[in-house]
This record gives C-alpha cells, sequence and structure tokens, in this order.
C-alpha cells in the first residue's frame, strides 16, 4: 500500500492515460463509420470504446505491471491491493448519437479504497479530477486547474438534483420515493451518467443518485465527489462504491436525502 507517499505518481499517469484516449475517442466521434454492437444486456458498444480500453490496458501493463486491472470492455486481469477501475466510454448512448456528454473514467482503487479519479470528457473541453487527500480539481490541463468545492445548500427545497434515467427505480421497487424526493426539491435534472456527479462536485448541482451502477461507473466519481467536500454513498447509506447503485450529496443534504429514500429504516448511516 502506498498511502505515506500519495497518490500523485499514480494521478499523473492518469492525466497522461486520458490525453491520449481522449485524441483517439474524438477522432471516432461522429465518424461516419462508427461500428456500433448490440451487448446481450442490449445496450450499445462502439469500437471507440473497445479501443479506448486496450490502449489504456496497454499503457497500464507497461508503466503499472503489478496491478490489477477492472474495465466494463475486457473484465477483470491480474489481483492485488491495487487495482484500476476504467469506464472506457461512459455515456456510450449519447456517444453514438453525437450527444458530446460522454467521458472516460479511470481510477485506481488501493486497499478497496477509491483513491484516484480522472473523469475526461474531450468533447465538452472538461476534466475533472482527485486524488485521496490533495482536493478535487477541474480545468484543461494540469496546469490550468480550479478547485472544485460542492454547494452549501441546506434545505431540500432549494436543492438541485440530477440523475440518468426512471426505469431502475421501478425495477427497484423504489420509483414511489424517488418520486416523492424530486417532489421535494427545487428541481430535477437528468444531466446523466459522469455529468450529474461531477456538477455534485462543482457546486451546480447538490443531489446525485443511480439505482444500477457497476464499479467502473462509480469508482472514479468517489474521490471527486469527496475530496470537493461531499458525501458517495450506496442509496442505504453505506460509504461508496457500494451495492451497485449510488447517492451522491454536498454532505450536508446526505441524511435527509437517505431519509427520503428509506423511509422505513430506522437506522441509517
Ligand atoms: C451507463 C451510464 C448510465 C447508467 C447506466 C450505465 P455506459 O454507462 O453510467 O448513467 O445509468 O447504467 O450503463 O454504458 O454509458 O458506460
Ligand atoms: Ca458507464
Ligand atoms: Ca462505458
Ligand atoms: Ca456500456
Amino acid at each position: 500500500m502506498s498511502f505515506l507517499q500519495g497518490y500523485n505518481d499514480d494521478l499523473r499517469l492518469a492525466h497522461i492515460m486520458a490525453d491520449s484516449v481522449d485524441d483517439q475517442t474524438m477522432s471516432r466521434f461522429k465518424a461516419l463509420d462508427l461500428r456500433v454492437e448490440t451487448k446481450p444486456d442490449l445496450t450499445p458498444v462502439t469500437d471507440a470504446d473497445k479501443s479506448a480500453e486496450e490502449a489504456i490496458r496497454g499503457q497500464l501493463s507497461r508503466a503499472r505491471p503489478r496491478d490489477a486491472v477492472l474495465g466494463e470492455e475486457f473484465g477483470s486481469t491480474g489481483s492485488g491491493t491495487r487495482r484500476w477501475v476504467i469506464d472506457p466510454i461512459d455515456g456510450t448512448k449519447n456517444f453514438v448519437r453525437g450527444v458530446p456528454v460522454w467521458a472516460t473514467l479511470i481510477s485506481l482503487i488501493d486497499d478497496g479504497r477509491p483513491v484516484v479519479g480522472v473523469v475526461s470528457a474531450p468533447a465538452l473541453g472538461k476534466r475533472w479530477w482527485a486524488a485521496e487527500g490533495t482536493g478535487a480539481y477541474t480545468g484543461k490541463s494540469l496546469a490550468a486547474a480550479q478547485r472544485l468545492r460542492v454547494s452549501n445548500v441546506s434545505r431540500l427545497a432549494d436543492a438541485s438534483l440530477s440523475y440518468s434515467s426512471l426505469s431502475g427505480w421501478r425495477e427497484r421497487g423504489a420509483l414511489a420515493e424517488f418520486v416523492n424526493l424530486t417532489d421535494r426539491v427545487w428541481r430535477t435534472r437528468a444531466y446523466g451518467d459522469f455529468w450529474s456527479y461531477c456538477l455534485v462536485a462543482e457546486g451546480a448541482v447538490d443531489i446525485a443518485c443511480e439505482p444500477e451502477l457497476n464499479l467502473y461507473d462509480m469508482a472514479a466519481l468517489v474521490p471527486i465527489v469527496t475530496e470537493a467536500g461531499g458525501r458517495f454513498t450506496s442509496l442505504d447509506g453505506k460509504d461508496g462504491p457500494h451495492g451497485g447503485n449510488a447517492l451522491a450529496t454536498n454532505g450536508t443534504l446526505h441524511s435527509e436525502v437517505l431519509r427520503t429514500l428509506n423511509p422505513d429504516v430506522d437506522d441509517l448511516l
């Protein structure tokens, strides 16, 4: 474990990998010959998703040969306490339709803690990043970094909430609780995917939540939200990424949101 020396070298490597993949994914965005397949779960995957993950895996095998890797498109390789977790394109449905809200998510989990997260959204000209203990930042490059800070909104009635889709809430049997939450906040928008969580870190949105997410959808977002002063847990309050779902808030609103989503549970964290 490299807790004492920190994770600056790993963060730098994540930026280098994001830089090289940005050029690659941008060259395929809106490409007339983009190849789109349908996965067994009926979601789309493109040649850009696959080649971005391959490129990151190639760089990791040279720069961090002993670390394990988990990626959405090529699964899990290696073992050990340090694991890089990659979502080569988060927002593939946007990517295939020419909507610029998609990003490459690169994270490092050490001993179970997500300690580095980089979210690179080249079509938006945006990047967000964090390493444990050093704060969360946004900017076009490391040199042009601006510190991120969550909002100080303290009442649900003043809060802005963002999510991705309604279907998962229905499948979870929690649609009524989610709708109740949306009734109690000031404004609800479906910014979707990584975007909702990065907006929480920026202080532009106060609550982001999702009933169905994989580790690679969330791992990079956890340090970005928490280092910006927010809280990231599962929908039942366990520190995230946990349980295949996510709730990120500015921290101040977290308990009230948990109580609204879990009205029958007494011992929420
Ligand atoms: C999707 C996004 C979306 C979530 C889906 C994911 P992808 O990721 O994270 O917000 O609702 O469950 O599959 O497939 O675009 O990387
Ligand atoms: Ca994803
Ligand atoms: Ca993906
Ligand atoms: Ca996918």
